[in-house]
């Protein structure tokens, strides 16, 4: 595809995100989830601690900022803030697909977090899996795609429901599998699996993590934030797709699905406060991962970004205070109740 085409759509992406409400209205089922109250939490509030290893380095709060953009007009703006902020913050930070500046190199500049700052713990590479599938780019290439930018991780991103609501989207994800494998194998960083806001079920997450060792993380981006098919369906003029606008499969119960596959997960897609990211990590997640709730403050500033996450990181600190949790390793052992919805979800898929 040619790069003028990809930075349109990059663009576009960006102004609908900003201007129009494309986060999927799907109940969440959050509400399902109840962490239990201590009246007593046994612990001094001010003694908390965030801090998590991620991939082998120690990270300030469990939380990465997730992939938007690179390779179009705001996107120095965007990444250039979302860095320094990842950098004060000791947060991972990762980069929009690669795709627009593997077309035109002269794109690179945009993705070049470390060059804005360079001492951020982790960034991460971006690429989706169907374009290597239909073999536009090739395996063997990878490493160029994580050198280029000097990263510490590859994310390969997987938008099945995004590319299909696209006129000639890419389509072909035959041996979807077996390339990510090679994918992985060939890579000398490691390897986050991300879908795009549809979620990742139990089959396909405990197949990713047996596939290859270096398959080291999954990111489930499920259904109740940004919604792509949402986004894809209005840039169509025909507005063909609206239909899928809540397709996938919830983040909660994502998360739930994922759990017990045997690597770390990231939940991310529609995680907006504090009591949710206890929620996610009370359900088996590890870290939590944000997009849209950047994207406002990564246009402003560093510190805009740096406001938005410490909020977070703050109503955080206060659920985990409130359930006597002094660190995240031990809140992910407190007692939760699961009703509703997601109790029957839990239910019905141990019966088949
Ligand atoms: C403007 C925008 C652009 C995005 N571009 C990418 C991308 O290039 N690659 C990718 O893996 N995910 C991309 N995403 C998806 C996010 O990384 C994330 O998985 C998803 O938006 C769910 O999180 P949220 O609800 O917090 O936005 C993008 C999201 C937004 C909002």
């Amino acid at each position: 595809m040619e790069y003028s085409s990809i930075e349109k759509r990059k663009q576009e992406h960006i102004e609908l995100c900003l201007n129009k409400n494309i986060q999927t209205k799907n109940t969440s089922l959050y509400e399902d989830i109840v962490l239990l109250h201590r009246a007593i939490p046994n612990i001094d509030k001010n003694k908390i601690d965030l801090t998590v290893d991620f991939l082998g380095k120690k990270i300030n709060y469990p939380f990465v900022i997730e992939a938007m953009t690179g390779g179009c007009k705001l996107a120095n703006t965007i990444n250039k803030n979302l860095a320094i902020a990842a950098q004060v913050l000791n947060i991972p930070v990762c980069v929009g697909s690669q795709r627009a500046m593997l077309e035109d190199k002269k794109q690179t500049n945009s993705f070049e977090l470390k060059k804005f700052a360079p001492k951020i713990p982790f960034l991460i590479s971006n690429i989706g899996l169907v374009q290597f599938c239909q073999n536009q780019y090739k395996t063997e290439d990878i490493n160029k795609i994580t050198n280029s930018i000097n990263a510490d991780a590859l994310c390969i991103h997987l938008n099945a429901a995004q590319e299909a609501l696209q006129k000639n989207g890419d389509v072909n994800f035959e041996n979807g599998f077996e390339i990510l494998k090679k994918i992985a194998n060939n890579s000398f960083v490691p390897i986050i699996v991300k879908e795009t806001g549809c979620g990742i079920i139990k089959e396909d997450a405990y197949k990713l993590a047996k596939l290859s060792n270096n398959i080291s993380m999954i990111d489930i981006a499920g259904n109740c934030g940004t919604s792509f098919t949402h986004i894809e369906a209005l840039r169509r003029k025909d507005n063909f797709g609206l239909i899928f606008k809540k397709w996938g499969i919830p983040t909660t119960i994502s998360t739930i699905e994922c759990s017990s596959c045997g690597i770390p997960l990231i939940a991310s897609g529609g995680v907006r406060d504090g009591i949710q990211c206890a929620k996610l990590l009370r359900l088996g997640s590890d870290y939590l991962g944000f997009a849209l709730p950047l994207l406002k403050p990564s246009l402003q500033s560093p510190d805009a970004v740096i406001e938005k996450i410490k909020k977070i990181a703050e109503e955080l600190k206060i659920t985990m205070f409130l359930c006597g949790a002094k660190n995240i390793k031990d809140f992910k052992k407190t007692p939760v109740v699961i009703l509703g919805k997601t109790k029957n979800w839990i239910n019905n898929r141990v019966k088949n």
